[in-house]
């Protein structure tokens, strides 16, 4: 339609261990099994309920998504790809394109197969290998349908989960192993842009981070680089693009609370770090911008709306001082499995009923289609 700016992207993020259901070869089934973090179990049942699913984002006015692809589905053994997993992916994909809608496909939202997981996951540097050649293989079945490619989530935050903290698998505590898997991390972004790149020019092969803004102000510059810029910094000449995945302030020293002007789990609500990030990014990567996740968890939806505005004014802003911004994907389309949290915290713009699986579109999903609608008819 004449409203389609075919520059911009409008939508919203998921990823397959938190939306999909009845996945349970891969790291985080088999932490869940052993009482380390929470089961996902049947999650949404996204897997059987995409065309429903997408239906609703296109009525609610998006024109892209962004997913991530289960490894552990493709590839669940060594070298062994599962031809029904490639199926539905593919079925996925053209669900998309049917409803004008740009698919933008993660290929490790931090997930491993249970097998790579026992030859040593990140902590080995075999794994590079074994994630270029799956990504080879995915890229090369769906190379004619999508052409924007993230192949890493948030890194960097990964690994100060897993290793430093401790909360994500393997949930291990340890600086040295931090470190390591944070490099082979680094090296595998390195080699599997190189491999795609040569292969498939013209695709548009990312990476995404998470970015917070952090106060104090006292040491803020240093801290917020690391916080925010050492992967993408590292990665900056292997990408074609970098996505932003913001939610908020960092407060360093004090605990996250619920509270007025923050979400249901505790994260300061913060609008114009999303503005400096953006500017910051945009400095220190010099590469087009997308927002690949901004949302919070709201499960009354008494702030989301306010919360969307908010960020897309900033990021309009930004984008109208000259800032290569081209995607905002709200996180989530749909309530869901929220890593070491649960199922308690609601991230949706449509909100799902746990037990019946039934969806029901939130009051904010209406404002934000409306949002979308105004800036394609003024861009
Ligand atoms: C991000 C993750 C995403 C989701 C949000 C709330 O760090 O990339 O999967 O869990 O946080």
């Amino acid at each position: 339609t004449r409203y389609m700016d075919p520059q911009f992207y409008w939508g919203a993020a998921t990823a397959s261990y938190q939306v999909e259901g009845g996945i349970e070869n891969n790291d985080w089934a088999e932490a869940a099994r052993q009482g380390k973090v929470p089961v996902a179990g049947r999650a949404t049942d996204h897997y059987n309920r995409f065309q429903e699913d997408f239906s609703l984002a296109r009525q609610l006015g998006h024109n892209a998504h962004r997913f991530s692809i289960e490894w552990s589905r493709i590839e669940p053994e060594k070298g062994q790809f599962d031809e029904a997993a490639i199926a539905h992916y593919r079925e996925v994909i053209a669900a998309l394109r049917a409803r004008g809608m740009e698919p933008v496909v993660t290929l490790w939202h931090w997930t491993l197969p249970q097998w790579v997981v026992d030859a040593g996951g990140w902590d080995s540097e075999d794994t590079a290998g074994y994630l270029r050649r799956y990504c080879e293989r995915v890229v090369e079945e769906y190379k004619d349908e999508v052409r924007l490619w993230v192949i890493l989530n948030e890194p960097q935050y990964w690994v100060a989960h897993a290793y430093v903290k401790g909360v994500f698998p393997p949930a291990e505590r340890n600086i040295v192993h931090a470190l390591t898997a944070f490099l082979h991390l680094a090296e595998a972004h390195k080699s599997v842009y190189a491999r795609l790149k040569s292969l498939y020019p013209d695709l548009q092969f990312g990476a995404v981070e998470s970015m917070g803004w952090i106060e104090p102000a006292v040491g803020r510059w240093m801290l917020q680089w690391f916080r925010n810029f050492a992967f993408p910094f590292l990665v900056r000449r292997h990408i074609d693009f970098m996505g932003v995945n913001y939610y908020r302030l960092w407060r360093i020293g004090k605990k996250d609370a619920p509270g007025p002007h923050a979400s249901d789990m505790g994260w300061d609500i913060y609008p114009q770090g999303l503005g400096r990030v953006l500017k910051s990014a945009a400095r220190w990567i010099r590469k087009p911008l997308y927002i690949t996740e901004n949302g919070l968890a709201d499960a009354r939806d008494e702030k989301r709306a306010e919360f969307i505005r908010a960020h897309i004014a900033e990021m309009l802003k930004a984008k109208k001082e000259g800032i290569d911004i081209r995607g905002y994907f709200h996180w989530s389309l749909l309530d869901n499995f929220e890593w070491d949290s649960g199922f308690w915290p609601r991230f949706g713009l449509v909100e799902v009923d746990y037990r019946t699986k039934e969806r029901t579109v939130r009051p904010s999903a209406e404002i934000y289609k409306d949002i979308i609608k105004r800036s394609i008819i003024s861009n």
